[in-house]
């Protein structure tokens, strides 16, 4: 059992128009390759909501802040299509760079404000470059449904916001998070750990789920925050770039839990960054227990 591999965007286009001429529902699944559980569950998803599934394979050099992580960034194309085949996704598109970026390539789209802040802060440029890319792939795949992770929250803001405001007709789908069996949210940066830092890596999740307990339960949020901190530092985390709490629904930040709200975080474990978030559905009682 093999997935067909399309490298063109002439290729791709003709085979969406023969889905299309038949009136089938079409999904697209963006990724970058080394393939885990967490984007394994987004193929699955898109299986259950449409006819045909296309999953995407493009290191887009755009989002890289370092030249040094671009190189670095694992390609695992035949290992991505083995693990593929078999769950029934219709077309791997793994575009040539030049179907891309082309000599002379000069737009960037850009999404303010839910950019800003957050990663937005620490990786000038990255989402940018995920913007650019994924209008892109969504525009050169033409499909009705698009699947992301939980897991890079701002980045489903940004996609989100970027469809809207740019009238590209399709749903974006939002996953939950797949976490391994210790906690620890999937993700490729996790094979950059060492055993020991393995161990505690979990630890960063465990924080977050207690923190976010509290919140719900009415614990004020800044003091809350900052005993979360320590404790990831305590942990084994060199540095936090950030622990936030941010609304649910436009990424505003917030300093008492009185909606739906996010709480994100990312930290340096070593040499590799970790991100991970959880959300807080605003409960009545929590409300107003947080406004006593
Ligand atoms: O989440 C990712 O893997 C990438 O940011 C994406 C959405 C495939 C764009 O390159």
């Amino acid at each position: 059992m093999s997935i067909p591999i399309i490298r063109t965007l002439a290729d791709l286009r003709k085979t969406v128009a023969v889905w299309r001429h038949d009136g089938l529902r079409v999904a697209v699944v963006p990724t970058m390759g080394a393939l885990h559980e967490g984007h394994l569950s987004l193929v699955r998803a898109a299986l259950e909501r449409a006819d045909r599934v296309i999953v995407t394979l493009f290191v887009n050099p755009k989002q890289f802040n370092s030249p040094a992580d671009l190189a670095a960034y694992p390609r695992t194309e035949h290992e991505d299509a083995a693990k593929l085949a078999p769950l029934g996704a219709h077309v791997l598109y793994a575009p040539h760079s030049f179907e891309m970026y082309p000599e002379g390539f000069a737009t960037t789209v850009s999404v303010a404000d839910v950019s800003e802040g957050l990663c937005g802060a620490y990786r000038p440029g990255h989402f940018d470059g995920v913007a650019t890319v994924v209008a892109k792939l969504f525009l050169q795949t033409g499909a009705d449904l698009a699947f992301f992770g939980e897991k890079d929250f701002q980045q489903l803001h940004v996609v989100r916001r970027m469809a809207r405001d740019l009238d590209i007709p399709i749903e974006i789908v939002a996953c939950p998070t797949v976490r391994e069996e210790d906690g620890l949210a999937m993700s490729s940066r996790n094979a950059r750990l060492s055993p020991s830092q393995r161990q505690d890596a979990p630890k960063l999740a465990a924080i977050l789920l207690n923190a976010a307990a509290r919140i719900a339960g009415g614990a004020p949020v800044d003091p809350t925050l900052d005993e979360a901190r320590s404790a990831i530092a305590a942990a084994g985390y060199a540095r936090i770039e950030y622990l936030e709490l941010r609304a649910e629904e436009d990424l505003a930040p917030m300093d008492t839990f009185d909606r739906p709200g996010r709480l994100l975080v990312a930290a340096w474990l070593g040499e590799t960054r970790l991100i991970d978030n959880v959300g807080i559905p605003a409960r009545p009682e929590a409300i107003t227990r947080a406004a006593a």
